[in-house]
């Protein structure tokens, strides 16, 4: 409760914030797997007036349940918000064995940056059965915004599908109508549990998808860490060091900055006018040999309705597909960084 008032309070002072007294933060519960830009993500969110973080709920992906456990209480005690709950969840993808990505985060997900240990304790909870929890106790009222795979959320829609028409919307950090980041077809979060993601898209509550489309029109780049670096805080030097490391990562593969995923679906919670989306049928391919965890995106909403004949299918016409999903199709990225950097600098 003291969390949500002082968040109002900020909400109302905080430059370039339309400060209406009816002004809300909006209660979120982020599901994730930190991850560096998942660290990012967070720390934006716990410092912006427009969010009232609820939970943390911890999944396996970019790194182990257990590492992303740790790495999850060391961001909320950096902050100073052991208010927020932070909880494990599932162990492993519903179906498939789990993928870790040092590769890309570091040895401890954290871009191997060191934080001090946690002061912060781990909420008791399972992270599915939290979620259920705190969306029945705040109906409507809810964002959940899913950062890693989607395990945990399907795990909660299973095991209570009446949440579904309780939560006020999901913001998925995830996906693709251009392409993948694994392989041609795929993006790692729903590459990594693409029987969740099915569930989580279908389940008929409003989902909101930022996916690769947009995320790479938000780099990162050396400009950006030089603007941070004048400044400096706890957090503040934290994210400049996890920086530093996603750009040089990003100049080994050619590119001239670090995509911020995770960072942009808490943009979307934050300011929904960041972005433009357009409605559309979203499939998860659960089985193709090349595009498994491929979002296939229907544009146009219409598939041909092709009828039995004999020994052949004839067109008799086309029938609507009703969209499950608003995907952000363009972004206005420097107003994006110059907002992330405006919530952390000194911080
Ligand atoms: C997503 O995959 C993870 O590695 C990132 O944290 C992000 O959530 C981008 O494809
Ligand atoms: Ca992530």
């Amino acid at each position: 409760m003291l969390c949500a008032c002082l968040a109002i309070a900020a909400l109302a002072a905080a430059p370039g914030v339309a400060a209406s007294p009816q002004a809300k933060a909006r209660k979120v519960i982020i599901d994730t797997d930190p991850g560096t830009d998942d660290a990012i993500a967070i720390l934006l969110a716990l410092n912006s007036p427009e969010l009232d973080v609820r939970a943390l709920t911890v999944v396996p992906g970019n790194v182990t349940a257990a590492q992303g456990l740790q790495n999850a209480l060391k961001l909320v005690s950096l902050a100073n918000r052991c208010d927020v709950a932070v909880a494990g969840g599932a162990e492993h993808p519903l179906f498939q064995k789990l993928i870790t990505a040092e590769f890309w985060h570091g040895k401890n997900g954290l871009a191997n940056v060191e934080l001090p240990a946690p002061k912060c304790k781990a909420d008791t909870r399972f992270g599915p059965d939290l979620i259920i929890q705190m969306v029945h106790e705040a109906p409507h009222e809810i964002t959940l915004v899913p950062i890693g795979p989607e395990t945990n959320i399907a795990l909660a829609v299973l095991k209570d599908p009446s949440i579904v028409p309780l939560v006020k919307e999901v913001i998925v950090m995830g996906g693709s109508i251009s392409g993948g980041n694994v392989n041609a077809a795929a993006e790692a979060n729903i590459y990594n549990d693409p029987e969740a993601a099915q569930i989580v898209f279908q389940a008929g509550w409003p989902v909101t998808m930022v996916g690769l489309d947009v995320g790479n029109e938000t780099l990162f780049g050396r400009k950006h860490l030089a603007q941070l670096a004048k400044t400096h805080g706890p957090q503040n030097d934290f994210m400049v060091s996890v920086l530093d490391f996603l750009v040089k990562l990003s100049e080994k593969f050619g590119d001239t900055g670090s995509p911020m995923y995770d960072p942009l679906a808490v943009g979307e919670a934050i300011d929904s006018t960041l972005m433009k989306t357009q409605a559309m049928h979203v499939d998860v391919e659960t089985r193709g040999e090349f595009s498994r965890g491929e979002t296939v995106a229907n544009r146009r909403n219409e598939i041909e309705r092709n009828v039995l004949h004999g020994d052949r299918y004839i067109i008799e016409g086309v029938d609507h597909v009703k969209p499950n999903v608003e995907v952000c199709t363009s972004v206005e990225g420097e107003r994006f960084i110059q907002l992330f950097i405006s919530r952390i600098e000194g911080k």
